[in-house]
């Protein structure tokens, strides 16, 4: 069968907090359910920038897949992996890197923009320029054509699809494509070969971008079809050569709603985060001291919840009735802050309780998490084995 295939990575940049949670990871809990998902630790991409810091790779990494799972993804329904531990990712970029106009790296806008936001750091590297083009590699291996990336990365998606078009362009066309394809129609069987042929020449002459839609969805539902067949018959059906590599769609993930203890985004960079694996005590000091109106001085002064970054969380955290209570509350002075923070303080701890303890079980069994990320690198390189084979067959690498 044919399904969505979503992939999606994370830098190993240490414990992930509510941020990540509400932000990312609840939504890979959705993923999982409904798409064949992929999710991997992308620690060669960590090194892109922290080069210079090997030790914390592995323990951030460990770190990370703890808490992924903590989170509640379920290694029975999404394939997790450690990039660097599937090294077809590095052959793939590699080789696309051969096609890889040098300006299309430039104008990525990430490269600039964290270079100069992280200039403390070199990052005129020729890893830190491939930064995307590894990305594309990690995508258009697994053929996925689903990948949830909050807003910042698009232009990596948009990038990705560049790369791929250009990759089929230049070596889509084997020779004998057209007989191929021929004889690929032949084995949908002759009702659905008919039909493809009329989508075909429809699309292709009337440019009917319905018999388009038409035509794929039935491909789509041959099952019949081998994976070579079923790319040749898309790539054919638009005029062009194989579809050697799937061009992904961005699933932008919405921007987390969560802010950090003083109101700005949650970020570690700015030391405003309650991590997944804070004590209760941690939690309840984070909350309890953070800051609120400035106008709030006396308990008795009134305050505007617009001015309050406890407002913020109250609004990821509290039903209508307390939202009230606090709105109420703060601007004639009946609540104290302390009072208004005790049901935020009470929602995060319960909702870090449970995450918290199966963190503690995956680590005090670290065997198991490891057993895990070897299933999960297994099938993925099984995975990328085959689009690997499809690529050096068709860039002259097939050697027998
Ligand atoms: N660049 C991504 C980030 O910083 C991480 C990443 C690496 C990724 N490879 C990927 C995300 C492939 C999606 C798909 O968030
Ligand atoms: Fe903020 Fe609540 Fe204090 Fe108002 S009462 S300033 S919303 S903490």
């Amino acid at each position: 069968m044919f399904v969505d295939r979503v992939l999606s990575g994370m830098r190993p940049t240490g414990a992930l907090h509510l941020g990540h949670y509400h932000g990312v990871l609840k939504n890979w809990l959705k993923l999982q359910q409904e798409f064949e998902c992929f999710f991997f630790v992308a620690d060669w991409h960590a090194l892109t920038t922290h080069f210079d810091t090997p030790d914390i790779i592995e323990q951030n990494t460990w770190d990370m897949v703890i808490d992924w799972l903590a989170a509640g993804v379920d290694p029975s329904q999404a394939t997790l992996f450690i990039q660097s531990r599937v090294p077809q990712h590095a052959e793939l970029h590699l080789l696309l890197s051969m096609i890889t106009p040098l300006g299309w790296l430039e104008r990525v806008p990430t490269y600039k923009d964290q270079q100069e936001k992280l200039s403390d750091k070199d990052l005129s590297t020729y890893g830190f320029l491939g930064y995307p083009l590894l990305q594309s590699a990690d995508i258009l291996i697994y053929r996925a054509n689903r990948v949830p990336v909050g807003e910042d990365q698009v232009p990596h998606i948009e990038f990705t699809r560049e790369i791929a078009r250009r990759f089929n362009h230049v070596y889509g066309r084997e020779p004998g494509f057209e007989q191929k394809a021929e004889a690929a129609i032949k084995k949908l069987g002759s009702k659905r070969a008919k039909l493809y042929r009329e989508f075909r020449t429809r699309f292709l002459e009337q440019g009917d971008a319905g018999a388009l839609e038409a035509a794929r969805a039935l491909l789509e539902k041959a099952q019949n079809l081998a994976l070579g067949d079923r790319e040749r018959l898309f790539g054919f059906l638009e005029g062009g050569g194989k579809v050697i590599l799937t061009e992904p769609q961005t699933l932008l993930t919405a921007a987390s709603k969560m802010p950090g203890l003083d109101g700005q985004k949650m970020s570690k960079s700015y030391n405003n985060t309650v991590s997944l694996r804070d004590s209760d005590d941690s939690v309840a000091d984070k909350i309890r001291t953070m800051p609120t109106d400035p106008a709030r001085v006396r308990r008795t002064d009134p305050g505007d919840p617009a001015k309050c970054p406890v407002w913020q969380l109250h609004q990821v955290y509290s039903d209508d009735q307390r939202r009230e209570w606090v709105q109420q509350g703060c601007r004639s002075a009946g609540i104290g802050c302390l009072e208004c923070k005790r049901p935020v303080i009470d929602s995060v701890l319960a909702e870090l309780k449970p995450i918290r303890e199966r963190a503690q079980r995956y680590q005090e069994d670290p065997t198991f998490v490891k057993s895990i990320i070897a299933d999960g690198c297994e099938k993925a390189r099984k995975l990328a084995e085959e689009t690997m084979r499809d690529v050096r067959e068709v860039m002259g690498l097939n050697y027998r």
